[in-house]
């Protein structure tokens, strides 16, 4: 480690520009989800006489034409020889990241996420878009935590993101749960790994990477979400995860922020913005 230590660091950016500030082989988990650009085949809400309208509303920034060919060079420079990458993506550009990742990596492979309450289909007319993939790749000698034969199936089922854990406000149509994310990111990782969400929505991976004691570098371009996500990693951090004894929460006021806690390294004081300065403005290696 370099001489700071820390458990998250946060921002708010476009992470083309916080991707070329990473140092080369830094990374040990490249875990992302980023836009599916499934807007275009929408056929929009659909009204139901009496009762609220079925919500296929896709968000903004999903609308924005996303270019997977933009990030690969990038996340192949960042990885460690040893770590892993894995990409939620959908029908449409599975194909993109595997033309641009397959010849580079030693084993590509995908995982299906089955939701088993999605959106029915009220015209009978297609399959229900129940399952997301997640593309996956790494070379030999990747760090990697075998579970049992009959866990390590590549398919994982569960609910989409209820109440409690949907956050109502503000509300992120792709918000993914966090079971799902703690059981990829125990086979995947280790304790004091750095991971790392260039898309991290509203922190759902950070929150399962800092409850299972790993360190999350998160970027999301959109401030709602940013500051969401803030809010639920400290709040995980303040509950129950202390990596370093020298990180604790303390309460500081924020102007720019709802909660008063934030979460400092005591011993210097960094916060985010500092952590994100030492961390990647030098050429620290990290280890
Ligand atoms: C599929 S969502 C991620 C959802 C996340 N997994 C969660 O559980 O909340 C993709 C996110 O990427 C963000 N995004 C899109 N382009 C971006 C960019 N160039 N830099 C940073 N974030 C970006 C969007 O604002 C959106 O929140």
């Amino acid at each position: 480690m370099n001489n700071i230590d820390w458990q998250k660091c946060v921002l708010c950016d476009d992470s083309r520009n916080v991707i070329k500030r990473i140092p080369d082989n830094s990374i040990d988990f490249i875990f992302t989800d980023p836009p599916y650009n499934i807007g275009k085949y929408s056929t929009g809400n659909i009204a139901l006489p009496g009762r609220s309208p079925i919500n296929n509303d896709v968000a903004d920034w999903d609308k924005i034409d996303f270019y997977p060919e933009e990030w690969i060079d990038d996340f192949v420079r960042i990885l460690k020889p040893n770590g892993n990458l894995f990409i939620f993506t959908s029908y449409n550009q599975i194909g993109r990241w595997y033309n641009g990742l397959d010849a580079r990596f030693d084993t590509t492979n995908f995982m299906i996420w089955h939701k088993t309450n999605p959106v029915p289909k009220i015209f009978k007319a297609g399959f229900l878009n129940s399952c997301e993939m997640i593309f996956t790749c790494w070379n030999k000698c990747h760090t990697w935590n075998f579970i049992s034969q009959a866990e390590m199936h590549n398919f994982f089922e569960s609910p989409i993101c209820m109440r409690p854990e949907r956050l109502p406000n503000p509300k992120h149509p792709a918000q993914k749960p966090i079971a799902l994310l703690k059981k990829i990111i125990t086979i995947a990782s280790n304790p004091g790994d750095i991971i790392f969400d260039p898309f991290m929505g509203v922190g759902s991976i950070g929150v399962a990477a800092v409850t299972l004691k790993r360190r999350f570098i998160g970027v999301d371009i959109n401030h709602r979400y940013y500051y969401a996500a803030k809010q639920r990693i400290e709040t995980e951090i303040s509950k129950n995860v202390i990596i370093n004894e020298n990180i604790r929460v303390i309460e500081e006021p924020n102007p720019n922020y709802n909660i008063n806690r934030i979460c400092v390294d005591e011993s210097s004081g960094v916060s985010d913005i500092e952590i994100f300065n030492k961390v990647f403005a030098s050429k620290i290696k990290f280890e």
